[in-house]
This record gives C-alpha cells, structure tokens and sequence, in this order.
C-alpha cells in the first residue's frame, strides 16, 4: 500500500461558541490518512469523533458556530485557508460524507433521483438526462433492487438499508479520493450492517478511494481497518495499526474498550466489563491525563500532569505516563501463569 498521505490533520483544534464562552471540543489533533488505507476512528460518545469529521469539511459554520485552527491539508492545500466557493467544490467532490442517520440526511421532499443527481448537475456539470442515467449506475452499484424505479421514489418509501445504500450513492456520485464515513451502520441490524460494509469495500477498491471511519465499534474496526486512530476527550491516545492495536492495545483506554466488546463467537460467558464513570464534559476537563479520573493505574503524576503522545515501536503512538510499565506488569504476569501450568 502507498503510505503517501492524502489527508494530513495537524494540531486541529476546533471550539464552539456556546452560551458559556468558547468551548474548546478538539485539542491538537494529529493524524494522517494514507492514500488507499480505511482509517479507523474510535472512542465513547462524546470523544470528539464527529467533530474531527465535520471539521474537514468545515460544516460548521465559522461566523456563528464554531472556529478551527491548525491545518487539514489535501492534495497540496490547507482547507482551512481556502475561500468558501473552494470549499464548496471539494465537498461531495473531492472528499464525501456518509452520516450515520440517512433519514435526517436525506430531504423527505425531494425524490432520491433528484438528490443524487444534484451534485453530478453541479460538479460535474451534466444535464439533468445524463444525470438521470448516471443515478441509476449508482443505485445498481449500490446493490438496489429495481433502480429505475427508486429513482423516483421519496425516502420514506425505502427501507434503513436502501436508504444507506443511496447516502452511499450519493456520496460516491463525483468518484471521490476520500470518504469520511460516519458510522454508516449503526443504526442498522446485523446482517443489513455486515453487506453495507461489504458494499464500503467493495466500492472502496473500485473507485480507488481512502475512508475515514468513524465508529465506535471495535469489531467493526478489526473487520475492515487498516490502521486505528483512538480518541478520548477531544485528544488522540493511541494510535497504530489494526494487528498492534488488537493484539498489544498500549493506553489503558484502549484496553477498556477492547475488554468492553463483546465476544464474537459469543463463548465469553462472565459478564461484559464497562469502564468505569464517564467522558467528562469539556467544561470540566482533567488537570492532568484526561483518562485519569476513571483510569485504574491513573497516581499522581497523572492527576498533576498530562502526558504527552509518544512513539513506541515506530509505529504505535500512546499517551499514557505508564504504559510501559503497565506492559512489563502484563508481561510478568502472563510469563508466571505459564510457568504455574
Ligand atoms: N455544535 C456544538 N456546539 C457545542 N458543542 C458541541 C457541538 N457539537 C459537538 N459538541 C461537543 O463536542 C464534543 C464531541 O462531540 P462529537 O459529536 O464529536 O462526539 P462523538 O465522538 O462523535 O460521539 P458519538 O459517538 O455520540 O457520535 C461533545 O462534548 C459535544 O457535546
Ligand atoms: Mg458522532
């Protein structure tokens, strides 16, 4: 795989304006989406996972609602920097989005033909017939059954599945190089969920793009990631690829959420463990490591100072004061249960 960057998130920091002040939602965040990769981004509600999304795309609006700074580079530019016409051409263009409701996402008035072709008509300035046509390409991509009709159906006449099969539709229409995908499935049943994310990487290969994807399943992660990206309050805390993060999990978070997914051949019988407590809010954020409060190694120094994100490996990055003493204690602990074999 090609480990150029597509997308480079640098020191991204977006706040809101709320009724008490400047909320400040992401704080320095620092990845990068490697071209053909799905990057995973993983953490509880409230983490800060939609944000980092929505901030590509700078959907919030920066007058009224929220500010950004840093850099998201694509393909040579900071999006941050460009004007709002620019802006407007790479979205759905250059980078699409897939929601995780596509009934708040879909308008309930227009036909699903109308609302996929509306971005070939704008962007790539096809006339309403060849638009037509190209929908219906889409949707027999997408797997729908009889898409000449669906075009000109409402979205309240198709099922959750289609429905998500025509937000991916219309997110694919332009052939975008990135896809942030915003917990696609989540609002769908088991089996719906298993063939939409079959269809993400079916679709992926075909058009050649990279996914951002957002979830806060782990299973899914392990499924179709290539790397993970871990978020607790607005920071990233662990970062690597899928086999590190799954067989060597470093941030104490990370290994709650592991020890919280269910197994999937459904033989653990004790009861599923929950990490204790919740996200704070981000008017009351931890003085030192913001995991420290509900962290079960979490001492002083993690009370007073927060820790910075470091390389371990080259290519695992952890922001925990103690992980590699808590790794030595596992180590210890595993070699002397098979000893006592
Ligand atoms: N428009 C807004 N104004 C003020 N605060 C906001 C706004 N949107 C998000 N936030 C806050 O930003 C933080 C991160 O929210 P975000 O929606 O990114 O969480 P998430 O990780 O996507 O969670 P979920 O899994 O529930 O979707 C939360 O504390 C949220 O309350
Ligand atoms: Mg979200």
């Amino acid at each position: 795989m090609n480990q150029q960057p597509i997308l480079e998130v640098k020191d991204l920091r977006t706040s809101f304006y709320t009724e008490r002040g400047k909320v400040t939602a992401l704080h320095g965040i620092n990845f990068q989406l490697r071209e053909g990769e799905i990057l995973g981004i993983v953490g509880e509600s409230g983490c800060g996972k939609s944000v980092t999304s929505q901030s590509i795309l700078r959907l919030y609006d920066e007058k009224y609602t929220a500010e950004y700074e840093g850099e998201i580079n694509f393909q040579g530019e900071n999006l941050l920097k460009l004007p709002m016409d620019q802006m407007q051409e790479i979205r759905g263009n250059d980078i699409s989005m897939i929601f995780q409701d596509p009934l708040s996402s879909l308008n309930p008035v227009y036909t699903i033909g109308f609302q996929i072709s509306e971005s070939l008509i704008l962007h790539q300035k096809l006339s309403k017939k060849e638009a037509n046509e190209k929908v219906i390409e889409l949707l027999r991509l997408t797997g729908i059954s009889a898409p000449e009709k669906r075009v000109n159906q409402y979205p309240h006449e198709l099922s959750g599945g289609m429905r998500q099969r025509v937000m991916i539709a219309m997110a694919l229409a332009c052939k975008p190089r990135v896809l942030i995908a915003d917990e696609p499935t989540t609002a769908l049943d088991v089996t719906i969920q298993a063939q939409i994310l079959d269809l993400l990487l079916q679709l992926k290969d075909e058009y050649n793009m990279s996914v951002m994807f957002i979830t806060h399943d782990l299973g899914v992660v392990a499924e179709i990631c290539t790397r993970v990206v871990v978020m607790y309050l607005g920071q990233i805390v662990e970062e690597a690829d899928v086999q590190s993060l799954f067989s060597k999990p470093l941030h104490p978070y990370t290994k709650g959420l592991m020890k919280s997914m269910p197994a999937i051949d459904g033989e653990r019988s004790e009861k599923l463990f929950v990490i204790e407590g919740a996200v704070p809010s981000l008017n009351n954020i931890p003085k030192g490591c913001r995991f420290a409060p509900r962290c079960p190694y979490a001492d002083e120094l993690c009370m007073e100072k927060p820790p910075e994100l470091t390389v371990h490996n080259d290519n695992q990055k952890v922001r925990c004061w103690h992980y590699d003493k808590i790794m030595r204690e596992e180590e210890n602990q595993n070699d002397n249960t098979i000893k006592a074999k």
